[in-house]
């Protein structure tokens, strides 16, 4: 993570927050629409994003995502999932197996904001293990913009292992003041750990996300999940017809080669339709957001 954790996007000088600005950072111009008229907005920092759909000005990631309430469209049995990758022109989901190369500056501000705006995060045992996260909202910053956004300090980390193989050696779990809910088909977490680790235990024939899913909203009260993927964990996800928006950072590479794809070879049925809600832009990367229409029917095919 660009992340609180450690990121799988990590752009070169990518800090828990943006760095103070940098060459070619602009102000974002609709940062002074959201403050009462006569008082200054707070300077926002980091890269400036330029908003094609709609047309505007300039913006920060933050005040892109600045009056987003996904929380309120979550359904009764699940939360609202929102998932976020970053893809090469040709699809792919890493270079030479990691992501760092490439995510920009402005990818890695939009993976961070969002961080600040969801009850909870998954991502895949492999991505966890890859990309070594890190324990969530470390910066007193993002805790108090989260708390100022009457969410919980630090999100609830959700990993689903149907073998039970996590690396608890990353800091994630090694990181007191994480708080993980781990569903796994496996009987245990296979040895103590500092995090605080709920661990469910998914039977045969339950070990599905959805399964997981529901016992978030149900149980845990999470209304907005954001999923970061990998690409394996995500392809399960959209098969099952369980994300709802789709963040996706088009990086200007082509990698070509044996990297996977951005959901991996899951069994998604398509095509299938997609609204643009917004396009960013920054020095050649598009940051789309895209709203998933609903499946007229059972999403999985086999
Ligand atoms: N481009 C991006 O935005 C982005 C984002 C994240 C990661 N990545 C990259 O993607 C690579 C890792 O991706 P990946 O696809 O190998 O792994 P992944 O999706 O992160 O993890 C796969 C694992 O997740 C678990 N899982 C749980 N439920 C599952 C289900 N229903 N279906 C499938 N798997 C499920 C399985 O663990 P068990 O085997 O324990 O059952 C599976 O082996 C890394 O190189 C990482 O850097 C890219």
């Amino acid at each position: 993570m660009r992340n609180d954790i450690a990121p799988a996007r990590e752009a070169p000088g990518w800090r828990d927050e943006p760095a103070v600005g940098g060459p070619g950072v602009r102000l974002a111009g609709l940062m002074a629409d959201a403050h009462p008229p006569g008082r200054a907005p707070p300077p926002e920092r980091g890269p400036a994003l330029r908003r094609l759909e709609p047309r505007d000005r300039s913006l920060s990631a933050r005040a892109a995502l600045a009056g987003l309430d996904l929380r309120e469209q979550a359904p009764e049995d699940r939360p609202y999932v929102v998932a976020n990758m970053v893809s090469s022109l040709d699809g792919r989901a890493s270079i030479a197996g990691a992501t760092s190369a490439l995510g920009d500056e402005a990818d890695a501000a939009l993976f961070a904001a969002l961080r600040e705006r969801v009850d909870a995060i998954l991502a895949g045992t492999a991505t966890l293990r890859a990309d070594r996260y890190r324990a969530l909202a470390r910066s007193p910053e993002s805790r108090a913009r989260r708390r100022a956004a009457g969410l919980a300090e630090r999100p609830l980390a959700v990993v689903i292992s149907r073998s039970g193989s996590v690396p608890l050696d990353i800091g994630l779990f090694q990181d007191p003041g994480s708080e993980v809910v781990l569903y796994t088909g496996a009987r245990g977490l296979g040895g103590p750990v500092p995090a605080g680790v709920d661990v469910v235990r998914l039977g045969p024939g339950r070990q599905s996300p959805a399964e997981a899913l529901a016992d978030l909203r149900r149980r845990r009260g999470v209304r907005l999940l954001l999923c970061e993927g990998g690409p394996t964990l995500l392809g399960a996800l959209v098969a099952e017809g369980l994300v709802d928006e789709l963040f996706v950072t088009i990086a200007p590479t082509i990698v070509g080669g044996v990297e996977p794809q951005i959901l991996g070879r899951a069994a998604v049925r398509g095509p299938r339709p997609a609204e643009l809600i917004w396009a960013l832009e920054h020095r050649g990367s598009l940051m789309l957001r895209y709203r998933l229409d609903a499946w007229p029917e059972s999403p999985i095919s086999d």
